[in-house]
């Protein structure tokens, strides 16, 4: 990285000393993860802005819903702050909630809704968790996922999962048991999801059609071309991939379950990891005796996460050093209470 911006992005972080406290998502650019206090998967970073109350400044380096996350679960003196505002994820947009308002209406005219629990990944806005905290409803993320659904279907008989069909499905079916024919695929752009009622009574697990465009370029066909290319080979993805990928992989975690699984390997072990480029990157230059690739012939950086880059966190931090509060991220009194009810399920839960 620019030599020059180091240095600024260096100045500002010391002038703001314990003032500002910097979370980086393990998807970032080494550029951006060098200035990072703390790094983690979504679940860990939530909990690492938590813990740190007597930081002035949160600089989340990740995309908007994590930051809306962290406001949510910080003081209202601290201030989050995200360096590029156009950081969104696009599977968190597919769920808006007039769309899941809608649903939960079609849910309850098909006389199912007070057996319906629902369970929004934390990849959504925070409309979406203040949903589920308004109706009996949690927070899960990759690493917590198996829990989190365990504990929904403790309190009742089918879950309504937002907004990653495909975390949704994983769990259900290769961690729960559940069978593949009791997900339904609900669709929030045609009437009733394009389910009929009987089909919605007879499910299980309600997957919202939504998905991450970067992991849904993993194809098990590659898995079966390495496999063939590299004997011995680990595969090793993360549970937003297609359910077809996860079924052929050894290994399926969040994305501070894959740095572990690669830390743990025997030096000499050939590894394919189905996630975000940068930090397979990371893994790769880490680890030089171990054989560690990406699970694709193209690149897939994360576009969006991408936005945060070195030039960014400057200007963010010199402008949080000259006393200029800028990308303050911010949600609502109501929608952030109802939002951490649903956070708080999770946070209360065990592991
Ligand atoms: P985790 O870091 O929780 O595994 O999430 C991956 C992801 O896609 C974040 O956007
Ligand atoms: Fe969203 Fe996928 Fe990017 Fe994660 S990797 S922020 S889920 S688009």
């Amino acid at each position: 990285s620019d030599p020059d911006l180091v240095a600024r992005a260096t100045a500002a972080k010391a002038a703001l000393g314990d003032k500002v406290f910097i979370l980086g998502h393990h998807y970032q650019r080494d550029e951006v993860i060098q200035f990072a206090d703390v790094t983690g998967d979504s679940f860990k970073l939530a909990r690492d802005a938590a813990a740190r109350p007597d930081a002035e400044y949160i600089v989340f380096c990740g995309v908007h819903f994590m930051a809306e996350s962290a406001d949510i679960l910080t003081t209202d003196d601290q201030a989050v702050v995200l360096p590029d505002l156009a950081a969104g994820c696009s599977m968190a947009d597919m769920a808006v909630l007039g769309q899941v308002e809608a649903a939960w209406k079609a849910l309850e005219d098909a006389g199912v809704a007070d057996q319906v629990v629902p369970v929004t990944y934390m990849n959504s806005s925070a409309d979406i968790k203040a949903f589920c905290g308004r109706h009996g409803g949690v927070v899960c993320t990759s690493s917590n996922a198996q829990t989190v659904m365990e504990w929904a279907f403790e309190r009742g008989s089918k879950v309504l999962f937002l907004p990653d069909q495909h975390l949704g499905r994983n769990t259900a079916v290769l961690k729960l048991g559940i069978p593949l024919d009791k997900n339904v695929v609900w669709n929030p752009r045609k009437p009733n999801g394009g389910l009929t009622a009987e089909e919605i009574q007879d499910a299980t697990v309600i997957l919202w059609q939504g998905h991450c465009s970067v992991h849904g370029r993993f194809s098990p066909d590659t898995v079966d071309a390495l496999r063939a290319e590299i004997p011995g080979i680990n595969i090793l993805v993360h549970p937003e991939c297609q359910h077809e990928v996860v079924l052929k992989a050894d290994l399926v975690g969040s994305t501070e379950f894959i740095i572990q699984t690669i830390e743990a390997a025997p030096a000499g072990s050939a590894w394919a990891i189905g996630t975000e480029l940068n930090l397979v990157k990371r893994l790769a230059a880490a680890h030089p005796d171990k054989r560690v690739m990406f699970l694709d012939k193209t690149v897939c950086y994360c576009s969006t996460m991408n936005r945060i880059d070195l030039p960014h966190l400057v200007w963010t931090l010199e402008s949080l050093a000259a006393g200029h509060l800028v990308n303050q991220i911010t949600v609502d009194a109501q929608t952030a209470a109802d939002a951490q009810t649903a956070l708080q399920r999770m946070l209360d839960l065990p592991g």
